[in-house]
C-alpha cells in the first residue's frame, strides 16, 4: 500500500502523522505519546475566530478537562464554552443534542466557532452531530480517548445518534477538520474497555493486513501491559486502514463496508441484549468469529481462519463464545440493521486473513449454522 503516513516533530515531540485527503477537505491524523498538547497548536493552525465549544463526558472530564481548558485558555482569546455529557451509550441520544446547543447558545457560539470532542466514540458521535447540524455545520476536532475511538470512531466522518428502535439512525457525514491521538489517554481506561479496543484493531488485520494480525497475536502481553511503544504501531497501521478506505469511499457506497467487518452480528449481538451485556469491541469480537465461521460454511475461507480468530481475541480476553445466544433474536435484529440493503443482509467475510469482499444473498440457514458455531457448552 502506498503509504500516506509522515513523521513531523512538534514542540511536544515525535508526532506521526496520517492524512486522510478527501476531494474538498483534507485532515491529518497525529498520533503519539503525550501529544495532547498539540491541540494548541492545532486550534492555531485552524484559526476559529469564534468562541471555541469542548464537549466531553463526566469519565473524561474527572481526568481531562483542566488539562484541555490549560489549553484552551492560552490558544483561545475569544474564549470557551465547556459542555459535559454524562457517560453512556444511553445518553447517545438527540435530547443531549439539544442540551449541548442550549449551552453553546447561551454561551456565544456562531458559525465562526468550532467544537473539540474530547472522549470516546459515544462524545465523538455526539459531538460530531451537533457539529454537523449547528448553525448547519460548524467545523470539529476529535481527540479520541479510548482505543475503539482512536482506530475507528473518530476517523471517516461518520457521526450520530441513537434512536429507541436503533442505533446511530440519526447522523451524518460530517468529516473532522483534524483527529489528534495521544496514547497516553490510553493509561487510565478501565481494563474492559481498553481490551475492546483490540477487537477493531484485528478487525483491521483480518480486513486488509495479515502483518497487523500477526502482531497482535504475537505481542499481546506487552499491548495488554499496555506498554504504549507498542501500540503504536498497530494504532498508526489501524489508521492508515481506515484513512485509506475512507479515501477510497467517503459514503459507503462500496468497501467502506469491509470496516463492518464482524458487526452485522455483533450490531445484532448488542441490540438483543439492550446493550447491557456486551461493550461494542466485545460483541464485534463475537460477531467475527460468526462472520468468519460463516466464510467457511460458504467455502469462502479455510477452516483454520476461525480458530486463528478464537487464538488472538482470546488473548485480549475477549469473548469467543457466549451459552445462550438468542437465535431467533439475533436474526431479526439483523433484518433491522440499517446495514441491510433494501432488506437484504450483507455481510463482510473473509476470503483469507488481510483480504475480505461483500457477500449479499446468504442463505439464512447458514447464518443460524454460524451462530450455533458461537454457542459455548
Ligand atoms: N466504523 C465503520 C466506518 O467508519 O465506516
Amino acid at each position: 500500500m502506498e503509504t500516506n503516513r509522515n513523521v513531523m516533530t512538534y514542540s511536544t515531540g515525535e508526532v506521526k502523522t496520517v492524512w486522510v485527503k478527501l476531494s474538498g477537505h483534507t485532515y491529518p491524523i497525529h498520533i503519539g505519546c503525550n501529544i495532547f498538547p498539540l491541540l494548541g497548536e492545532e486550534l492555531i493552525r485552524l484559526n476559529w475566530k469564534g468562541k471555541i465549544g469542548l464537549i466531553t463526558d463526566e469519565n473524561v472530564a474527572k481526568h481531562y478537562l483542566s488539562d484541555c481548558e490549560n489549553i484552551l485558555k492560552k490558544v483561545c482569546p475569544q474564549g470557551y464554552v465547556v459542555h459535559v455529557l454524562p457517560s453512556g451509550e444511553e445518553y447517545k441520544t438527540l435530547e443531549q443534542i439539544e442540551h449541548i446547543c442550549t449551552s453553546m447558545l447561551k454561551g456565544g457560539l456562531d458559525r465562526s466557532s468550532g467544537i473539540v470532542a474530547l472522549g470516546g466514540g459515544v462524545v465523538g458521535d455526539i459531538a460530531g452531530y451537533f457539529s454537523a447540524s449547528y448553525m448547519r455545520g460548524i467545523p470539529f476536532i476529535q481527540v479520541p480517548t479510548t482505543i475503539v475511538s482512536q482506530v475507528d470512531a473518530s476517523i471517516g466522518g461518520k457521526t450520530g445518534v441513537n434512536h429507541p428502535l436503533g442505533k446511530n439512525i440519526l447522523g451524518a457525514f460530517h468529516q473532522p477538520h483534524s483527529v489528534l491521538i495521544d496514547l497516553n489517554f490510553l493509561k487510565t481506561l478501565p481494563i474492559r474497555i481498553y481490551a475492546e479496543g483490540f477487537a477493531e484493531i484485528i478487525k483491521h488485520g483480518v480486513i486488509a493486513d495479515e502483518g497487523l494480525f500477526k502482531y497482535c497475536m504475537d505481542k499481546a502481553d506487552s499491548l495488554m501491559n499496555r506498554v504504549l511503544n507498542s501500540l503504536l504501531y498497530p494504532v498508526i497501521r489501524s489508521c492508515e486502514i481506515k484513512a485509506d478506505i475512507v479515501m477510497q469511499d467517503e459514503k459507503e457506497q462500496n468497501i467502506r463496508a469491509y470496516l463492518n467487518y464482524g458487526h452485522t452480528f455483533g450490531h445484532a449481538f448488542e441490540a438483543v441484549t439492550d446493550y447491557k451485556k456486551f461493550l461494542h469491541g466485545e460483541a464485534v469480537s463475537l460477531g467475527m468469529i460468526a462472520a468468519a465461521e460463516l466464510a467457511v460454511l460458504m467455502n469462502y475461507v479455510d477452516a483454520e481462519v476461525p480458530p486463528l480468530h478464537r487464538k488472538v481475541l482470546q488473548k485480549y480476553g475477549l469473548p469467543i463464545s457466549w451459552k445462550e445466544v438468542p437465535i431467533e433474536e439475533v436474526l431479526q435484529a439483523m433484518q433491522r440493521d440499517k446495514k441491510s440493503k433494501a432488506g437484504k443482509l450483507r455481510f463482510i467475510l473473509p476470503r483469507k486473513i488481510g483480504e475480505v469482499e461483500i457477500v449479499a444473498d446468504v442463505p439464512e440457514a447458514l447464518i443460524r449454522q454460524a451462530l450455533v458455531k458461537i454457542k459455548s457448552e
